[in-house]
């Protein structure tokens, strides 16, 4: 992608009041304080049509240089979603059978995650992040990326946000390595997969970890030079 600079107005509409700036500041802090890493889904089926309206929200992302270097491969079909889960709980095994170690396993402990991983099959759709190691230009050269995780990670967060805004309940999965990924979704080799979100509608019955609840306190995260 070459540009030449181009300046168009701004799009954006006007900012309200900074009193009904705040009202909806908070509003927002309600809605999203409410999402969870759910690990209990429903089998309820969600449109694809809702998926690819999520998955613009995240290609909306801000990335280095535009580049934009992500790819979401969205699994609905069950025998795709059943190799996933039998590839993760083989590494997951691994992972929780010793090879996070003993502090990690200790850090996870408080979550109640174990190496199965039944949500795979049963939520209607996976979505697995990759990211764009380097792209290609329009004639095929290789071409830099810049920011990679960052990008990737910006956009994930956005289709998270989306998803929870719609009502749907998402679980963000790194199944440790999970390079089986690339394999069953045929990627290719400039792409590394990030991370597996698992989405679709929470079971009726299902519950959170407490200890997810717990979040560090404004203090904590922020500091001010005023
Ligand atoms: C990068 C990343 C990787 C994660 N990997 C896993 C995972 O493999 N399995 C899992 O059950 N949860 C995973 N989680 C979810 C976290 O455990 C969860 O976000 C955390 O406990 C806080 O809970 P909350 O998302 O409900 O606020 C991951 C989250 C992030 C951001």
């Amino acid at each position: 992608m070459k540009y030449d600079y181009d300046p168009i107005p701004l799009d954006y509409p006007a900012a309200p009041d900074s009193g009904e700036m705040l009202a909806r500041a908070q509003d927002y802090v309600d809605q999203i304080s409410r999402r969870r890493s759910v690990r209990h889904f429903s089998e309820k089926s969600v449109p694809r049509e809702v998926i690819e309206a999520c998955l613009q929200a995240a290609g909306s992302a801000p990335s280095g240089a535009n580049h934009q270097p992500w790819h979401f491969a969205c699994v609905s079909d069950p025998d795709i979603k059943r190799k996933i889960r039998i590839a993760a709980e083989e590494e997951e095994r691994a992972f929780y059978g010793g090879r996070a170690g003993d502090q990690w396993l200790d850090d996870l402990h408080g979550l109640g995650t174990d190496a199965q991983k039944p949500f795979i099959e049963t939520a209607p759709w996976l979505i697995a992040i990759f990211a764009e190691r380097y792209g290609f230009d329009d004639s095929g050269e290789k071409q830099k990326n810049y920011y990679v995780p960052e990008s990737v990670g910006i956009a994930t967060g956005l289709l998270i946000n989306a998803l929870h805004h719609i009502g749907l309940a998402t679980l963000t999965h790194t199944p440790n390595p999970m390079a089986f990924l690339s394999k069953i979704l045929g990627r290719p080799k400039n792409e590394r997969p990030m991370m597996l979100l698992v989405v679709g509608h929470p079971a009726a019955d299902a519950m959170v970890p407490r200890a997810a609840t717990v979040k560090k306190p404004l203090e904590q995260i922020a500091s001010f030079f005023e």
